[in-house]
C-alpha cells in the first residue's frame, strides 16, 4: 500500500550527506537500488539523483512494526526513510561516496511499490536499446544517463550565460512556419482551418534570425528546436536543438571570435577543460585535398598527396587512363606499415569499394623477401616509373602506400575513409584530444548530378566571396563562399556564414539555382521584401547542440544525451509515435489516407 509523504520534509538528497552529518535526524526520499536481509538486520540502498546511501534497518533500534515493512522492500520502490547518520566505521565502502556513513532507520514509508522491472537499474547495461527506449523512464534512472542529462543542462547554462553576457538576445521564434525548398525534406502539419494547406517544422531558425536582424536586434541566440525529415545516424535526429544565433554588422572574423569565446568558455565550465584559442584554421580546399574531407579529423596526420603528374604517362593503364580522362591520382604514405598482412590490406579496399572506390592499389616499399616492392600494379610499371611515384610520395623502405585513381569527389570519399579506417585500426587516434578546426572558403554551390543543376552548398541565404562574385555567369562552380564549419576530431559541430544583404545579389542567387523571379517570390518574398527596407550586413551560425553533449558525455550516439529520443526509422518507442488517428480527426482537415500504398508497402 503506499503511504503519503505528509507531514515529512526531505533533509538533502543522499549522496549530499558527509561524515560532518553524523549524529543528525535526517529523511531521505528516493529508490530502493537493493536491498538485503541478513536475520535481524536489513541493508537498504537508497537512491536519488545525486546518488546513493546505505539505511540500515535493526529490529531493536526500529522496532518490529518498521523492521517488518522493510523486509518487504523490493527493486525501485519509492521510499521516505527517517533516521539518524551515523558512522560505518571499519566497514566504510570506499567504492560508494557515501560509503563512510549510513541511515540507521527509525521509520519508514513505502510511498510507492515497483512492478517487477523489464531491466534492471545499473550503470552498466547489456539490455538491447529499444526495450530501454520503450522504457526511457526507467533507463534515465542509470547513473550514465543521469550524468548526461545534468551535463546537458549544465551546458545549456554556460551557453546562456556567456552569450547573455556577449550581448546577445535569446529569442524564440515559431515552430509552424513555411514550408520552404531546399535544404532536407520537411515534416508537415496540416492546418484545420485551413484546410488543405501544411505548415512546415522548421529545419533551423534561419530566416527568423535574418528577420531578427532586419527588426534591429543586433545579436540574437535560441538554444531552438529543429526538424528535418532525413535518414537517421548516430549523429542525427528527426528532432534535434541547435545553439544557434546570428549577428549584425559581422564579418567571418567577427563570428569566429564570438564562438572561440563561446567553444572556451563551454568546455571550462563543464569538463574544467583549456581549450587553446585562436583555433586552427584551414580552407575547404585544403581539407579536402589533404584529408580527403570536410571536416577532417587532425588528431592524427596521414595526409592525401598528389600523383597525377608522376602517373600520367606510366604503363598501369588504370591510372593513365584515369588522368587522360580529367581525374586523378592520389595516395597515402602509411609509414613502417609495408609489412600490412594481405587481409588488412584488403579489408582496406573493402572500405575504398565502400566509398564508392574501384579498388585500391597498394606498393609496399622495399618489403618483398628478396628486397623488392611488393605491389599490387607492378607488373605494368617499370622500376623508374615505380621509383618516381616512391620519391613523390617521399616514402622510405618499410613504409605502404595506397592509391586510389578516379574523379575527384571520388578519390576524396575514398581516400578520406580509408584514412579515417587507418587511424582506427592502427590505433592513431589520441582519444583524450579536443582538436577542433575551423573549415573556411567553402564553395558556394555544388552540382547536384540528381537535380542537374546547382544546389547551395550551404543554404541560399549564404553571401559569396566579394573577388568570386565575378565568375557567378561563366563559373559558378569556381565562387567561393563567406561560409565557415566548426570541426572537432572529425565531426561537424556546428555551420554558418555571412549573409547576402543584397536584394539584387540573393535574387541573382536564386536564379542560378534556377527559381524564376516569380517563384522565388512566392517561396521567399517575405525576406525579399525585408530587404527593402534596410538590412543590416550579418551572419551567424548553429552548433547541433546535441553534437557538443555528445562529445563532452563521451558518448557514442546523441540519443544518449537527449531525455526520449527516437530510433532509427523515427519513431518513438516509448509513446508509440508516429500513430493512426481518429477518423475524426482526419476529417476535419479534410484528409485522406491512400491506403492502398500504405498496403502495397
Ligand atoms: P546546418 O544545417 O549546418 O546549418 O546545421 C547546423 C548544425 O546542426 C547540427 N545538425 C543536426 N544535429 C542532429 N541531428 C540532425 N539531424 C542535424 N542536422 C544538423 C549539426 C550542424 O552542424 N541555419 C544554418 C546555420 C547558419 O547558417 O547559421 C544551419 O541550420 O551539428
Ligand atoms: P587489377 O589490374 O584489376 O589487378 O588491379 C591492380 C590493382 O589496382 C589492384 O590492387 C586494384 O585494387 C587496383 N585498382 C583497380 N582500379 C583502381 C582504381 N580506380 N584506383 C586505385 N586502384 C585501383
Amino acid at each position: 500500500m503506499a503511504e503519503s509523504m505528509e507531514g515529512l520534509k526531505r533533509t538533502a538528497r543522499c549522496a549530499e550527506f558527509t561524515v560532518e552529518d553524523i549524529g543528525k535526524e535526517v529523511v531521505i526520499m528516493g529508490w530502493v537500488q537493493k536491498s538485503r536481509n541478513k536475520g535481524g538486520l536489513i541493508f537498504t540502498d537508497v537512491r536519488d539523483r545525486s546518488g546513493i546511501l546505505q539505511v540500515i534497518f535493526e529490529e531493536d533500534i526500529c522496532g518490529s512494526e518498521v523492521f517488518e515493512k522493510a523486509a518487504t522492500l523490493h527493486n525501485e520502490y519509492c521510499v521516505a526513510v527517517t533516521g539518524n547518520i551515523r558512522s560505518r566505521g571499519k566497514d566504510a565502502n570506499t567504492e560508494l561516496a557515501t560509503g563512510a556513513i549510513e541511515v540507521e532507520a527509525t521509520a519508514l514509508r513505502i510511498l510507492s511499490e515497483a512492478a517487477t522491472l523489464p531491466f534492471q537499474i545499473e550503470a552498466d547495461t547489456n539490455t538491447r536499446e529499444e526495450l530501454r527506449l520503450k522504457y526511457r523512464y526507467l533507463d534515465l534512472r542509470r547513473p550514465p544517463l543521469q550524468k548526461n542529462i545534468f551535463l546537458r543542462h549544465k551546458l545549456c547554462i554556460a551557453v546562456r550565460n556567456y552569450m547573455d553576457e556577449q550581448g546577445f538576445l535569446e529569442i524564440e521564434t515559431p515552430t509552424f512556419v513555411k514550408s520552404t525548398p531546399e535544404g532536407a525534406r520537411d515534416y508537415l502539419v496540416p492546418s484545420r482551418v485551413h484546410q488543405g494547406e501544411f505548415y512546415a517544422l522548421p529545419q533551423s531558425p534561419q530566416l527568423l534570425k535574418q528577420l531578427l536582424m532586419c527588426s534591429g536586434f543586433d545579436r540574437y541566440f535560441q538554444l531552438a528546436r529543429c526538424y528535418r525529415d532525413e535518414d537517421l545516424r548516430a549523429d542525427r535526429q528527426p528532432e534535434f536543438t541547435q545553439i544557434d544565433m546570428e549577428l549584425s554588422f559581422a564579418d567571418v572574423d567577427d563570428v569566429i571570435a564570438v564562438n572561440e569565446g563561446l567553444i572556451k568558455r563551454i568546455w571550462k565550465e563543464v569538463l574544467g577543460v583549456d581549450i587553446k584559442t585562436p583555433i586552427e584554421r584551414m580552407t575547404w580546399q585544403t581539407a579536402i585535398d589533404k584529408y580527403g574531407s570536410d571536416k577532417p579529423d587532425l588528431r592524427f596526420d596521414l595526409p592525401i598527396e598528389d600523383i597525377s603528374d608522376v602517373v600520367k604517362d606510366c604503363g598501369f593503364s588504370v591510372f593513365k587512363d584515369t588522368v587522360a580522362d580529367g581525374g586523378m591520382v592520389r595516395g597515402i604514405r602509411v609509414p613502417g606499415e609495408g609489412h600490412m598482412p594481405r587481409k588488412k590490406i584488403d579489408a582496406l579496399t573493402e572500405v575504398a569499394k565502400y566509398y564508392g572506390g574501384k579498388g585500391l592499389a597498394y606498393l609496399c616499399v622495399g618489403c618483398a623477401d628478396d628486397g623488392s616492392h611488393k605491389c599490387s600494379f607492378g607488373k605494368f610499371m617499370t622500376d623508374e616509373e615505380l621509383e618516381a611515384i616512391i620519391k613523390a610520395m617521399g616514402a622510405e623502405k618499410g613504409d605502404l602506400l595506397l592509391f586510389a585513381a578516379d574523379k575527384f569527389t571520388k578519390v576524396c570519399a575514398v581516400l578520406g575513409n580509408v584514412r579515417l579506417a587507418l587511424g582506427k585500426q592502427l590505433d592513431l587516434i589520441d582519444k583524450s584530444a579536443w582538436r577542433f578546426l575551423w573549415i573556411t572558403e567553402f564553395p558556394l554551390l555544388e552540382w547536384s548530378e540528381e537535380e542537374n543543376r546547382f544546389m547551395a552548398m550551404h543554404h541560399p541565404f549564404t553571401s559569396p566571396m566579394d573577388e568570386d562574385w565575378q565568375y557567378i555567369d561563366s563559373d559558378p562552380g569556381r565562387v567561393r563562399a563567406k561560409a565557415y564549419d566548426i570541426v572537432l576530431n572529425g565531426t561537424e559541430l556546428g555551420g554558418g556564414s555571412v549573409r547576402i544583404h543584397r536584394a539584387d545579389v540573393q535574387e541573382k542567387m536564386f536564379e542560378v539555382l534556377g527559381f524564376t523571379p516569380e517563384r522565388a517570390y512566392e517561396q521567399f518574398g517575405f525576406l525579399l521584401d525585408a530587404f527593402k527596407y534596410g538590412v543590416p550586413p550579418h551572419a551567424g551560425l548553429a552548433y547541433g547542440l546535441d553534437r557538443v553533449a555528445m562529445w563532452m558525455a563521451g558518448a557514442e550516439s546523441i540519443r544518449d544525451v537527449m531525455a526520449f529520443p527516437k530510433i532509427k526509422d523515427a519513431s518513438d518507442l516509448m509513446m508509440g509515435a508516429p500513430s493512426f488517428v481518429d477518423e475524426q480527426q482526419l476529417k476535419d482537415l479534410a484528409i485522406k489516407i491512400d491506403t492502398e500504398t500504405i498496403e502495397a508497402k
